[in-house]
């Protein structure tokens, strides 16, 4: 077959043999106008920031240096769960939670959609690596794609660019592997076509081939389907390399937790999309002497260290926030974060003195262009921002960040919590009773739906570790990791599992703890518990505090709505059992026995 001349294609800046031919296998596929290699310079990313101004996607932000609003198409807003495909070779390594086709059938017709569908476009190669550049072991991958807002995005949530490329090899020259990521928009132009200020095709697949390391995503240019090292990479495809070579790959913010004698604890906390990961990253303690810092936000990579503990690693460089509820009151460093500049808002409200606003921000406008670029006041109906618009900005400008952020060993981790929104059942704060008590916590965690995915918003879903919609294989297997995760580890150094639910309502509908901030007092039990200084109730589901188990001091908010908080209503709970038993049903033979086992004694103890 004769090359296909494509200007760009052999100007690489690498002579990686593996990168070369599938940079060239895609190009010849897609068919795009260029080939552009990304270094991650600032003048890179100006010339992009700039193709974007002309073409309408980004509008400069007058309010904030550096800094974008975008408007997505308003159909391409979320994640697609029900587009989003695990292409196993087998059905059953993918598991019953999982969309499924034979990963030869899914490339048949990946391939067509492929064919042609970057006509028009520049073909952006994209070299990152997730996590610390200074890994022994770094985790490479290379996205291509034919969208400019994907690039300037991944600048900020990547480390990218000649800095991630000089990896591509090791230090005996060999070349390493990488996960190959593709993404088109399909949305070709034809010669003289004008284009749309947000490309995307009514036809989308967020696919993974989980054995061959290689994810295809088309149709979509929104963040968890068209941001290949997130979701895609660091979850999914991550979730199945860390079962193969032992260690987990989790939907997890970490935070350092300082006490007042200056003591460091590293906590771990699993909540789905848009239950308070990044606010709880952030946290700004209300407790004199105790103090937070930020390690990450959403994602974390877990593995043993020599000593025996767990250690956790955060992938990104970068926060991809939930807009709205983020103000000066809920999380402050999350708006200093902002204001520092070099970020993108998408779907937003933009208001006349070119800054962005969105519900529940303070300095309410009196009139501003909505995320569907509509005229917005206070008096409309709809939002001005959508709900799961997002601000992109890079972790380096948080206030708070922890210095350890960027250390390749990770930083051990002493406490695992799960949580997610639930109104009724759920209390505040609840200690597991091992770590195979706090498996089966996990692995029966349930939320209801948020705006982060498509789909009905409020339903309660089981979400097994926040991981539903991320689990790179079989469900059942993924429990079975975490029991043998558990085995294999010294008991005494493993990391305490807790359950959380900032989201209790009361009869009024009213969220009855006051979150954010507040929740170091949560967090100060979780730490006083683990050093054996605080008390708790035990209870059919585990150890929980009663209202006079927590510092409470300085906060004003009545106690009934705290202590409602706490209860553990047996009736609740025996009403929670069938729907245990039917999601344990759905996972199916693969259902680790030991999970079988707690169900059963949580029945016995309920009574
Ligand atoms: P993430 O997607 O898991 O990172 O969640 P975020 O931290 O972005 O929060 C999602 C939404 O939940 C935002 O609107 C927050 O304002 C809200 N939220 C976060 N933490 C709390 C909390 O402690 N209490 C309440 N009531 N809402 C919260
Ligand atoms: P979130 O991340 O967990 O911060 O919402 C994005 C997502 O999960 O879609
Ligand atoms: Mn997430
Ligand atoms: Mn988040």
């Amino acid at each position: 077959m004769t090359a296909v001349a494509i200007p760009g294609l052999d100007s690489a800046p690498t002579t990686h043999s593996q990168v070369l031919e599938w940079v060239r296998e895609v190009a010849e596929l897609t068919t795009p106008d260029r080939v552009v290699w990304i270094d991650g310079s600032d003048e890179e990313s100006e010339r992009i920031n700039k193709k974007l101004v002309d073409a309408g996607t980004f509008v400069p932000l007058e309010g904030k240096p550096n800094s974008y609003w975008a408007a997505s198409d308003s159909s391409d807003v979320a994640r697609v769960e029900e587009r989003t495909f695990i292409c196993s070779q087998s059905e059953a390594d993918a598991g019953p939670t999982n969309n499924w086709m034979h990963p030869d059938q899914m490339k048949a017709t990946m391939t067509e959609l492929y064919r042609g569908s970057m006509r028009g476009r520049t073909m952006y190669v994209i070299p990152f690596c997730m996590g610390p550049l200074s890994d022994d072991n770094p985790k490479l991958g290379i996205e291509l794609t034919d969208s400019e807002y994907v690039v300037a995005s991944m600048r900020i949530m990547t480390r990218m660019g000649s800095a991630a490329l000089e990896k591509f090899y090791a230090d005996d020259g060999s070349e390493r592997g990488f996960v190959r990521a593709l993404h088109s928009l399909g949305a070709p132009l034809e010669p003289g076509q004008a284009d749309v200020p947000w490309p995307c095709n009514d036809t989308k697949y967020i696919t993974h081939f989980p054995e061959e390391r290689l994810i295809w995503s088309f149709g979509s240019g929104y963040g968890g389907n068209a941001l290949l090292g997130k979701k895609c990479f660091s979850l999914r495809i991550a979730s199945a390399i860390g079962r193969d070579e032992g260690w987990l790959a989790e939907h997890m913010l970490i935070l350092k937790l300082i006490s007042p004698e200056n003591k460091v604890y590293y906590i771990a906390a699993a909540f789905p999309s848009a239950c308070g990961k990044t606010n709880l990253a952030m946290l700004e303690s209300t407790i004199p002497g105790w103090r937070v810092e930020t390690l990450g936000d959403d994602i974390a990579w877990m593995r043993f260290g020599s000593d025996g503990r767990l250690y956790a690693v955060n992938p990104e460089a970068g926060f991809f926030g939930v807009a709205p509820g983020t103000n000066w009151k809920t999380n402050p460093n999350a708006m200093r974060t902002i204001e520092k500049g070099n970020s993108v808002f998408t779907n937003v409200a933009l208001t006349d003195d070119g800054d962005v606003w969105w519900e529940e921000m303070e300095n309410m406008p009196s009139h501003a262009t909505s995320w569907k670029k509509q005229d917005w006041t206070p008096d409309s109906e709809e939002p001005a921002a959508h709900p799961n618009s997002r601000y992109c900005t890079p972790m380096s400008q948080c206030p708070i960040l922890a210095p350890e952020w960027d250390d390749p060993n990770g930083v051990p981790i002493s406490a695992i919590l799960f949580g997610g929104r639930r109104a009724t059942t759920v209390p505040l704060v609840n200690e597991a009773r091992d770590w195979q008590h706090g498996t089966f916590l996990g692995a029966t965690l349930s939320s209801e739906k948020t705006a982060a995915a498509a789909g009905k918003v409020g339903e309660v879903r089981r979400d097994p570790m926040a991981m539903l919609p991320f689990i790179g294989y079989n469900a059942g297997d993924y429990f079975q990791h975490w029991i043998d995760t558990g085995k294999s580890a010294d008991a005494t150094k493993l990391p305490k599992i807790f359950y959380v639910n900032w989201f209790r309502r009361g009869e009024d509908r009213r969220i009855l703890w006051p979150g954010f901030g507040e929740n170091c007092r949560v967090l100060k039990w979780i730490i006083e518990r683990i050093e054996g200084k605080a008390a708790a109730t035990e209870t059919p589901i585990g150890w929980v505090p009663s209202a006079d188990q927590l510092d409470l001091s300085g906060l004003d908010d009545p106690i009934e709505d705290i202590e409602a908080c706490l209860e553990v209503d047996r009736d609740e709970w025996r009403a929670e059992i069938p729907l245990i038993e039917e999601w344990f049903d759905k996972i199916g033979d693969r259902l680790p026995t030991s999970l079988r086992d707690e169900l059963e004694a949580l029945k016995q103890r309920l009574g």
